[in-house]
């Protein structure tokens, strides 16, 4: 028999701990930004580019998260500028790899310039295309120790799939704006069935949680 688990006992009672100031303290104590990091995370405002990376708090999550998996190949779908992808470079040992996938070769070039200036791009490989063709490519260097998805949320369906076909057991799925901008329990929208669909084929095949940052953190273990 699988029950619907109550909400806990604060969000119950209506109560909001975290409030702007404890986010900026615990923000400034765990997650603070180098020059490296402030450029990436500065880039899309200065270049023109949507500001929809990550925020400080998810970035060190996934750079965590890698380096507790001790992951050497790891694939990302959705570059922007290489913020989070340096965040997740940095858990990666010298001789690991990253490809990360960026249709709008604007934002890839950007992102190329940033992994240059904090002395990763020997460790990461920006992709310029769709990520479908892209993942297809570099099946024969799998299976791959985690996989981050950040990229057409339409299309998250697919990206788990491959997620599971190429993930080492063990090895890690991640999904950004899991709770797709509050939108996931929309009945008449195919992109929210989409997303419906990622969560329930991640539970499926990864032992799973989706994590309550702002906008929703699936993280899954490959059964
Ligand atoms: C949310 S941003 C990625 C943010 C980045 N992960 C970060 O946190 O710094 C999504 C990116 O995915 C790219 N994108 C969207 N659809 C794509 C596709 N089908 N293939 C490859 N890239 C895609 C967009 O151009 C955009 O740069």
């Amino acid at each position: 028999m699988v029950c619907e688990p109550m909400a806990d006992s604060s969000s119950r009672q209506g109560e909001r701990y975290a409030t702007d100031a404890v986010l900026a303290f615990v923000r400034r104590v765990h997650a603070p930004h180098d020059e490296a990091l402030q450029r990436a995370f500065d880039a899309p405002e200065r270049e023109g580019m949507p500001a929809i990376q990550v925020g400080p708090d998810e970035g060190k999550t996934l750079m965590l998260l890698l380096q507790l998996a001790g992951a050497r190949r790891v694939v990302e779908i959705g570059t922007l500028a290489a913020y989070s992808t340096l965040w997740m470079a940095r858990a990666l040992p010298e001789d690991g790899k990253l490809w990360t996938f960026e249709k709008e070769p604007k934002h890839a070039e950007v992102a190329r310039a940033n992994l240059e200036a904090a002395g990763l791009a020997d460790r990461v490989e920006v992709r310029v295309g769709d990520a479908i063709q892209g993942l297809a490519s570099i099946e024969a260097e799998g299976p791959f120790d985690a996989v981050f998805v950040d990229a057409d949320k339409g299309r998250y369906d697919r990206y788990g799939a491959w997620a599971a076909a190429h993930l080492r057991p063990g090895g890690l799925l991640l999904g950004d704006n899991a709770y797709f901008f509050g939108r996931l329990a929309d009945e008449d929208d195919e992109a929210a069935a989409a997303m419906r669909r990622f969560h329930q084929q991640a539970a499926r095949d990864f032992e799973t949680v989706c994590l309550p940052t702002p906008d929703g953190l699936l993280l899954g273990r490959r059964i």
